[in-house]
């Protein structure tokens, strides 16, 4: 520090003005804090952390004057309301401030049965119906031709879940899909989740509108050199966008399952996303690494951050939950490895370098096999009509490649439905142990 500053602090610390400073009420800081936070609007209560963007709480105008033909389209033929603007981000005195306001949202048990749990193994309904079904690389991604989502039987969707939980993702191309639709089925899959702070279709909470053309608008700085960096932890570095390697809200106490992105405006070329499968992370690692991991416990965290009550100078914090490392599936039975580069933070019983050392091997075997990904490219039929992707969280990574660069736009709405509290079954089988694929034991 130099003397001038030192002399300008002083002269400051002793200025008689700073009596004039008065404490104006008697209420503990952190409900002062709280109220000063909800009653300026000149505070970004919605920042996350992309340290430009400034979404304003409520439904905005701003939006419209960029909202694509084809979204516009797909809205009103649903009768979604956009005459007050587009999307809705929640209201200002909804959104939570505090690190346990937010740890609060869902923290209880909410029933979950896997539709896909007990369903046709040959699926007969869904396929017999099905003009084609095509394997789109041979452990992870496969289409279904000649179907519309909003047709199918329970019978059918039952089979799509199990399909989903096998293949990882399944998609559906030319579908009229209202967002009241989409919305039904993710109600089928589980319970919805209601972000506390993302943008959704008004009116339609648990509708998320997946835009980045919007968050650029805002203020994101999304661009071709900040985008879709290799191994970038995405909390750590502060990237924007959703162009790195992450699994969805892997900080719920029951962390999301079966979800479903529905994209309505897609540019003719770019744009595109990649899964990489749990199933077959795990599969890659040796016997031995394999029994090291199995029982193994993690702290995962969420993507944005709060203050802490207890200690609100102390910088932001993330929401923090106990997962299994190795999770199995309820529905296939299967065991995946249960992790990514921005969200899995620590191994619960070995040394922080320890821990580092193992999840930083885990996330390069998870990013980094080509046979255990699938790249999908998004293709636009008619206006108001979209295509589909409906992927199984807890077996998956994916990450959305910019390389458009919102030179065309790109607009979906994701309806994410949350699924069982994470287990470890010890007499659980992996996927190419239980369909009898070579694994091999090393000497
Ligand atoms: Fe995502």
């Amino acid at each position: 520090m130099s003397a001038a500053t030192t002399t300008t602090i002083t002269e400051q610390l002793s200025n008689p003005e700073r009596e004039t400073v008065k404490i104006v009420n008697d209420a503990p800081i952190d409900e002062q804090i709280e109220e000063l936070i909800r009653n300026n609007n000149q505070i970004n209560i919605t920042r996350t952390r992309h340290k430009k963007i400034a979404l304003q709480p409520g439904i905005d105008k701003s939006g419209l004057a960029i909202l694509p033909e084809s979204t516009r389209k797909r809205l009103e033929d649903d009768d979604i309301d956009i005459a007050k603007g587009y999307p809705e981000v929640p209201e200002r005195n909804k959104i939570p401030i505090f690190v346990d306001q937010a740890h609060a949202i869902r923290d209880y048990d909410v029933p979950f049965v896997d539709r896909g749990k007990g369903a046709d193994p040959e699926k007969k309904a869904l396929f017999g119906a099905a003009k084609e079904v095509i394997n789109l690389t041979k452990n992870v991604g496969t289409e279904i031709v000649g179907l519309q989502l909003e047709d199918l039987t329970n019978q059918q969707k039952d089979e799509l879940a199990l399909l989903i939980a096998e293949r990882v993702v399944v998609f559906f191309r030319d579908q009229k899909l209202s967002p009241t639709a989409q919305h039904k089925l993710g109600d089928y899959y589980g319970n919805i989740e209601v972000h506390a702070q993302t943008p959704q279709v008004p009116g339609l909470p648990g509708t998320t509108v997946i835009w980045n053309d919007y968050q650029v608008s805002q203020g994101m700085a999304l661009n071709f050199s900040n985008s879709n960096l290799g191994n970038w932890d995405s909390t750590k570095y502060l990237s924007v966008g959703n162009q790195g390697w992450h699994t969805d809200l892997v900080h719920e106490r029951q962390p999301t399952g079966y979800t479903h992105l529905h994209l309505d405006a897609i540019p003719e070329v770019g744009g595109d996303t990649i899964w990489s499968s749990g199933y077959g992370a795990y599969d890659k690692l040796s016997d031995e690494f394999k029994k090291f991991l199995d029982g193994k416990e993690a702290v995962y965290v969420s993507a944005h951050q709060y203050l802490d009550r207890d200690d609100p100078f102390g910088g932001p914090k993330r929401i923090e939950r106990v997962h299994p490392l190795v999770r199995t599936h309820p529905a296939t039975g299967w065991k995946f490895l249960y992790v990514n580069r921005g969200m899995t933070k620590r191994i619960l019983g070995v040394s922080p370098v320890e821990s580092d050392l193992i999840l930083n091997y885990l996330f390069d075997v998870y990013e980094k096999n080509a046979d255990l990904q699938v790249r999908f490219k998004w293709t636009n039929t008619k206006q108001g009509y979209g295509t589909s992707a409906i992927w199984d969280n807890r077996v998956s990574q994916h990450r959305n490649v910019w390389d458009h660069e919102g030179a065309e736009p790109r607009h979906g709405t994701r309806v994410t439905s949350l699924a069982e509290k994470p287990f470890f079954d010890p007499e659980s089988k992996s996927q190419r142990e239980s369909l009898g694929l070579y694994l091999h034991q090393w000497e």
